[in-house]
């Protein structure tokens, strides 16, 4: 099936208001994550200032927000990748189903595996084949698959990232020569080869066409039934299409962010409780 099949055969997203759209069935071995207090500072300017929230197992959250206000920042918190820049600190917890990611006892490596993150601009290795691409973060985490097993992998992460179909006669060919969509979904299909609990994506269809949007915003909706998701985006048709809770981050005028309201995508937008919330999700700034 191509992209235009698929397009065709599946129901818009559009015309199922949040609201309708059925609950997921949640699972007992899905992970919620929770971010308890979390301030963050590059040198010493402070750009997030207590932010809590909860986002649930085996829900979309969608993080909003303008330019600035620090949803990169608290996304990167929340899978240990603050920590790589030289100047950056941070206070706070962040608890995957319970347990601090970043209590001395934990590895990096862990909150890596566990906690997946897909970007902005869709950035596979272009000189590997996609089968590789696929693959590749079993290297950085050590672990050890035989060739069956890779193969039954590249084939189950690339359908579950809703690629399989376009790519499965060319696994060997490079990833560099996919479209900006399928590049994205190879992206996911990577970060979902590890076996996240829970999958971040900071503006992940910002680069995209409306048809790739359609399909990733598809692909996340189906992953929602066994991955957690966190997404920040700028598109608030978006988040109202796909996420069940959605926080709202504002950062006034030489102040550090905070998290504004938060709740469920429906009241988030269809009766906000703080003024500047429904001034931003119906567009009047931002
Ligand atoms: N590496 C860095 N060094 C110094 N300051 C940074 C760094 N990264 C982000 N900042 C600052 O931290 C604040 C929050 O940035 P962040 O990227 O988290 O915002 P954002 O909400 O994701 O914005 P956008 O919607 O534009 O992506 C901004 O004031 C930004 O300038
Ligand atoms: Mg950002």
């Amino acid at each position: 099936m191509t992209v235009e099949d698929q397009t065709i055969v599946l129901p818009s997203i559009d015309e199922i208001p949040a609201t309708q759209r059925a609950p997921r069935t949640r699972r007992d071995d899905l992970a919620t994550l929770e971010a308890r207090e979390i301030s963050a500072w590059f040198g010493d300017r402070m750009v997030l200032d207590r932010v809590s929230l909860t986002m649930p197992a085996g829900g979309i959250t969608a993080l909003i927000g303008p330019s600035g206000c620090g949803k990169s920042t608290f996304l990167r918190i929340l899978n240990r990748m603050h920590e790589l820049v030289p100047s950056a600190q941070l206070a706070g917890e962040v608890l995957l189903d319970g347990e601090d990611i970043y209590s001395p006892d934990k590895k990096l490596t862990d909150a890596r595996r566990a906690i997946g993150m897909v970007f902005q601009k869709p950035n596979p290795f272009p000189a590997m084949s996609i089968a590789e691409n696929v693959l590749a973060g079993l290297k950085l985490t050590g672990t050890k698959a035989g060739r069956s097993e890779r193969d039954a992998l590249v084939e189950s992460s690339l359908t579950r990232a809703g690629l399989w179909n376009e790519v499965k006669d060319r696994l060997d060919a490079p990833g560099g020569g996919l479209s900006g969509g399928q590049q994205q979904r190879l992206c996911i299909a990577r970060s979902l080869a590890v076996k996240p609990r829970v999958l971040l994506m900071d503006e992940p269809c910002s680069a995209l066409d409306p048809t790739s949007t359609r399909v990733i915003e598809e692909t996340m909706l189906e992953l929602a039934e066994d991955v957690t998701i966190v997404i920040v985006t700028h598109n608030m048709q978006q988040a109202a299409r796909v996420s069940d809770q959605c926080a709202f981050f504002l950062a006034a005028q030489g102040t550090p962010g905070v998290i504004v309201e938060h709740g469920d995508t429906a009241a988030m937008f269809g009766n906000p409780q703080d003024e500047r919330t429904h001034d931003y999700v119906n567009g009047r700034f931002g």
